[in-house]
């Protein structure tokens, strides 16, 4: 069996990380999110008053910031997962939160922030073995990569999974709220002009609006065995 690159993409909640987990789990492989990178990156600018009071990016003092801005990720025993951690600093937690999800595109525009993180991540990819996922990696940053899956759901489903995901870890939102910004990210995320999020025209797609969790593994580790068997 070859060693592959997995690139997964898709809509905000569609379900990628989860899928992408999985699959790393279980193969082998190392998992790396890409989202959590950008959001690590708008955590420092809200922190450092990069953002302005109207939601918009001071670009010329985030640009100027970027290299001391230092992400990496780390397994922690306590919690039995890899977090995020920005210059030393575990932030998985906060990256998360729907803050962070209301200024994250907008960073996410940034070129010079998308050249900062690609240039990460494919050195990540350097020697295989990974899944990682994302909006562009299937078409930007692992172009090459040999497994490509596009996820797709409706904006409703996909909210109501991350409105779970939030409730669940006890933080105060309603569901319009959280709607609104799976909708305002895809907007933003699709018609940017750097590296927009678009499906790779080799990519496989996937729609899970119907799937359960279990389905849908099946379907990748099927799928990931017949690519890196050939
Ligand atoms: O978890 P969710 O799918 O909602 O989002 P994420 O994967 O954590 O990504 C957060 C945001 O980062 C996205 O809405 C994009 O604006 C940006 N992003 C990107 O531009 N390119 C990537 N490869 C990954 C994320």
């Amino acid at each position: 069996m070859k060693k592959i690159i997995v690139a997964i993409d898709g809509f905000s909640s569609s379900g990628k990380s989860t899928m992408a987990k999985q699959l790393a789990a279980a193969v082998g492989y190392a998992y790396i999110d890409s989202g959590a990178m950008y959001r690590a990156i708008t955590l420092y600018a809200m922190r450092h008053g990069f953002i302005r009071p109207d939601g918009s990016v001071d670009t010329a003092a985030l640009c100027a910031a970027l290299p001391d801005i230092r992400i990496e990720f780390r397994y922690v025993p306590e919690a039995a997962a890899s977090h995020t951690f920005l210059n030393g600093e575990d932030v998985e937690r906060e990256i998360r939160s729907l803050e962070v999800s209301s200024h994250v595109s907008p960073v996410a525009a940034v070129p010079e922030v998308r050249h900062a993180l690609t240039a990460m991540m494919q050195q990540y990819g350097e020697a295989k073995g990974i899944v990682m996922d994302g909006r562009d990696i299937g078409t930007t940053v692992f172009p090459a990569a040999e497994m490509k899956v596009f996820v797709n759901a409706s904006p409703e489903v996909r909210a109501r999974r991350r409105y779970d995901e939030l409730r669940a870890k006890g933080d105060e939102v309603d569901y319009e709220q959280v709607l609104a910004n799976v909708q305002e990210r895809d907007e933003i995320d699709r018609n940017r002009k750097e590296s927009p999020l678009r499906q790779a025209p080799d990519a496989l797609v996937l729609d899970n609006d119907n799937l359960t969790r279990e389905e849908q593994s099946a379907w990748l580790l099927d799928t990931f065995r017949r690519i890196a068997d050939e």
